[in-house]
């Protein structure tokens, strides 16, 4: 028998056995009706008995049926063994990684993915940046393989890697009158105009927590969506505000004052996370490693 009968010939016969019914199976195979009748009656004449029978609209499978049934899931199971063991051994040649980021990290992720698409030039990578809140919704849904954020999430379980060094800074413009002064206690910032991210940003939340941890309020004048707009708000003259120093990436060294508040830097950690639950893809795994293995100067955080 095994001389004679096709793979395809199994396929369609376990879609058969499956669904119960010619015309699903056509269907899920993109085939017509025809061929798949076709190949049916071939396979019955190899196999020398009936496999399935009718009986009023209901289609039975016949003993023999059942058996070559349980062969076809036996042998596709094999293969489909064989299909991920190869895909284990091309590993890094092909594959996806899917990344989602805070707003904050997409000042240096893409720069990571770059060097990591350089090492993997076979890797699809995609990144999609979004708030802490919008991020964290995601990650309860399990939309992407690793998340980037500044503080691991506490009502889900994951496993959170810090990898780099993000310090939070005090922005204001060059011309400020708190420039240039020492030690400003964080009482009299409390009096200044405040220019704040977005309710959901892990910035902003971090700023908040600090005021509260010393009983103080914060006056927010205004909330912006995202840290560039806070920028351009700052060299307005609009007011102060706390960023990371990631987002001055772009900018000349002597563009903003950074004010030396008691307290400042905080010193967070950005983070790789993924569900506790997940097992990592060969891919995914791989850029975590990379993540991990970044130069140290760049995990140095000042200050700390
Ligand atoms: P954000 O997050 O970009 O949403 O402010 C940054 C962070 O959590 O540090």
């Amino acid at each position: 028998m095994r001389h004679h009968t096709t793979f395809r010939q199994l396929e369609i016969f376990e879609a058969i056995a499956r669904l119960g019914s010619f015309t699903r199976a056509a269907e899920e195979l993109y085939l017509t009706q025809p061929t798949i009748s076709m190949q049916m009656k071939k396979l019955t004449d190899i196999v020398g008995l009936p496999l399935v029978e009718q009986v009023g609209k209901k289609l039975f499978l016949t003993d023999a049926g059942r058996e070559l049934a349980q062969t076809c899931r036996e042998v596709f199971g094999s293969m489909d063994r064989f299909t991920m063991a190869v895909a284990e051994r091309q590993g890094l040649k092909k594959g996806r990684l899917a990344l989602m980021a805070v707003t904050t990290a997409s000042y240096f992720a893409p720069r990571l993915l770059g060097e990591f698409s350089r090492l993997y030039p076979g890797i699809e990578v995609s990144l999609k940046t979004t708030n802490r809140e919008q991020l964290l919704a995601s990650l309860a849904d399990n939309l992407a393989d690793l998340y980037i954020l500044g503080q691991p999430p506490e009502d889900i379980e994951v496993v959170a890697r810090p990898f780099m060094c993000n310090p939070l800074v005090v922005l204001a413009a060059p011309d400020h009158p708190l420039a240039g002064q020492q030690d400003i206690p964080l009482a009299r910032l409390a009096r200044e105009p405040w220019l704040l991210r977005e309710p959901g940003s892990g910035t902003r939340a971090a700023v908040e927590r600090l005021f509260a941890e010393h009983g103080l309020e914060l006056r927010p004048r205004m909330a912006l969506g995202g840290n560039e707009a806070i920028k351009q708000a700052i060299l307005a003259g609009l007011g102060i505000s706390v960023l990371s120093t990631h987002s001055l990436t772009l900018n000349a060294p002597d563009q903003f004052a950074m004010l030396h508040v008691q307290g400042f830097p905080i010193c967070r950690q950005w983070y790789a996370v993924h569900p506790a639950g997940r097992q990592l893809s060969v891919v995914a795994a791989a850029f975590l490693d990379f993540l991990l293995g970044q130069d140290r100067a760049l995990n140095a955080c000042p200050n700390a």
